[in-house]
């Protein structure tokens, strides 16, 4: 497979900077037009979680998919940010003791350990409540109509058919709730749904922030689709065979739970193959778009070769 470009490792550094700034402007302590107050304990507990780690991989691609259509600027930079609220509060409701359980997050302790547990709820509530928040903002797009398309697509792609109900097939994974022997289709569907389907709006949101026409949007989110799977893959690898020094998180987790993972099914060489085959999947997804959206293609190649 070949390797990855410095130019992209800088791009992506560039973004996560300017994810950072827009994250610490949004998290600030004051009250902003429409609150009443920001409760320093909660606010706190949101600037854990969501500052200062991370990949930032879903603004990037965010960001990089508007700029196939030279849409650049605060729209996407604030689309991304929305995004990564979302990530962020599902990171912070997984490690949850009822979920979970995790210590380590981004190598540092978890917002319930360095807060509480009921601050952690509050959190993850309130980062997910400011991410449709800030994609309904006019200044994110002038268009309403746009707006509405954002909202409608981080709604879908986060709750019940999406990212909430994939937590929930997942949890029923580990056997918790009786018999719990599922197929790989089913594995499959778990994993599009609790982390393949924001992947996929995350691209979708620059598609929809472009104005891309019916043709080109459906290519990009089925290349969203194909990174989404294989960045799960990867993340049920990593599990397997990296450290939490390397990762910044818990590893071993899946198999100690007895969580069902594509790795059970396929075995360690057969899901690295698997990423290759949704690395070409991805690809080829992107040809109509020539070499403008090499950025996208060396995404989906770092997500199966990150190691972090
Ligand atoms: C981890 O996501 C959780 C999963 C969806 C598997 P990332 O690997 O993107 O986590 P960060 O944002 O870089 O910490
Ligand atoms: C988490 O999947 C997916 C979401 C947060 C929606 P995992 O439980 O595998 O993620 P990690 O390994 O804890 O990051
Ligand atoms: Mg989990
Ligand atoms: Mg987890
Ligand atoms: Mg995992």
């Amino acid at each position: 497979m070949m390797s990855l470009t410095s130019s992209f490792m800088t791009r992506l550094s560039e973004v996560a900077e300017e994810i950072e700034t827009s994250l610490e402007a949004l998290l600030s302590d004051e009250a902003r037009s429409g609150e009443i107050a920001r409760p320093s304990r909660l606010i706190l507990a949101m600037r854990h979680a969501a500052l200062g780690g991370g990949k930032r991989l879903r603004p990037f691609l965010t960001i990089e998919t508007a700029r196939l259509f030279a849409r650049e600027g605060v729209g996407p930079l604030r689309a991304g940010s929305a995004i990564e609220f979302l990530h962020c509060y599902s990171l912070v409701h997984d490690d949850l003791p009822s979920m979970d359980d995790d210590d380590l997050r981004r190598g540092r302790p978890t917002v319930h350990k360095a807060f509480d547990e009921a601050t952690a709820i509050l959190a993850g509530d309130a980062l997910q409540t400011l991410a449709f928040e800030v994609l309904a903002s006019p200044e994110t797009d002038a268009d309403a109509a746009v707006r509405s398309d954002l909202v409608l697509g981080l709604a879908r792609a986060s709750g019940l058919g999406g990212m909430v109900g994939g937590q929930m097939f997942d949890l029923a994974a580990e056997g918790r709730y009786g018999e719990a022997a599922l197929t790989e289709a089913d594995i499959r569907r778990l994993q599009m749904m609790k982390t393949g389907a924001l992947l996929t709006f995350s691209v979708e949101a620059g598609a929809i922030l472009g104005r891309a026409d019916a043709t080109a949007r459906e290519n990009l989110r089925a290349y969203g689709r194909a990174l989404g799977a294989a960045f799960q893959v990867a993340d049920d690898i990593l599990d397997r065979e990296a450290s939490a020094e390397a990762l910044g998180k818990r590893t071993g987790k899946d198999q100690e739970k007895g969580k069902a993972t594509l790795v059970d099914h396929l075995g360690l060489e057969g899901a690295h193959q698997e990423c290759r085959r949704l690395v070409a999947q991805a690809e080829a997804a992107l040809d109509s778009f020539g070499s403008r959206a090499d950025m996208l293609r060396e995404a989906v190649r770092f997500v199966v070769e990150r190691q972090v």
